[in-house]
């Protein structure tokens, strides 16, 4: 098994959560990289159930440098493809390009490391989306994401401008437009 990697990650009562971060200037410095390194593989073990409750994670499929006190725009996104491996998403400086119409919410609602308590209600995003951005080496690339891979990469884009999930839900009516988009 391997070692669990040294990530602290923040509470949403730090104000650096609600902050935005600075762009990235290339190249990243050897440091940096590793910790995009350390924060797949601390989702990827929070995400394998035996290894979560050993260390007492809970699963993410998303972090932002922001969530470990680190101001700049990098997230990751690791994806589960239930065999035992996994997607890395490494995304710096990202842009949307283009975006569905169609609007889609996380059912059972979305779930953040740094949102250590139960919340109720529903996020807006677009079912699909277009970026562009950057790898930790500096190469340019577009990606296009669709469904719960849309939906993280949405949330993790909020997280580089100081925006939670939470902040986006209307506490006096949670589950606002929910017939206008689609559930997944
Ligand atoms: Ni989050």
């Amino acid at each position: 098994m391997k070692k669990l990697p040294n990530i602290k990650i923040l509470d949403e009562s730090d104000k650096r959560l609600h902050q935005k971060s600075e762009p990235v200037i290339f190249p990243l410095d050897e440091e940096t990289k590793q910790t995009i390194y350390d924060c797949l593989d601390y989702l990827e073990m929070s995400q394998d159930e035996e290894i979560a409750e050993k260390y007492d994670l809970r699963a993410g499929m998303g972090l932002s440098f922001c969530q470990i006190g680190i101001m700049k725009r990098i997230f990751v996104v690791s994806e589960d493809f239930g065999d035992g491996t996994f997607g890395r998403y490494i995304v710096i400086n990202p842009k949307i390009i283009s975006h569905s119409e169609e609007l889609i919410y996380v059912g059972e609602g979305e779930g953040c490391l740094s949102v250590n308590r139960a919340t109720e209600g529903i996020v807006p995003r677009y079912a699909r989306m277009k970026i562009k951005a950057y790898d930790e080496f500096g190469e340019e690339f577009e990606i296009r994401v669709r469904e719960d891979i849309a939906v993280a990469f949405q949330h993790e884009m909020d997280h580089l401008d100081g925006i939670l999930f939470t902040d986006k839900i209307d506490n006096k009516n949670p589950y606002k437009d929910k017939n206008k988009m689609r559930e997944i």
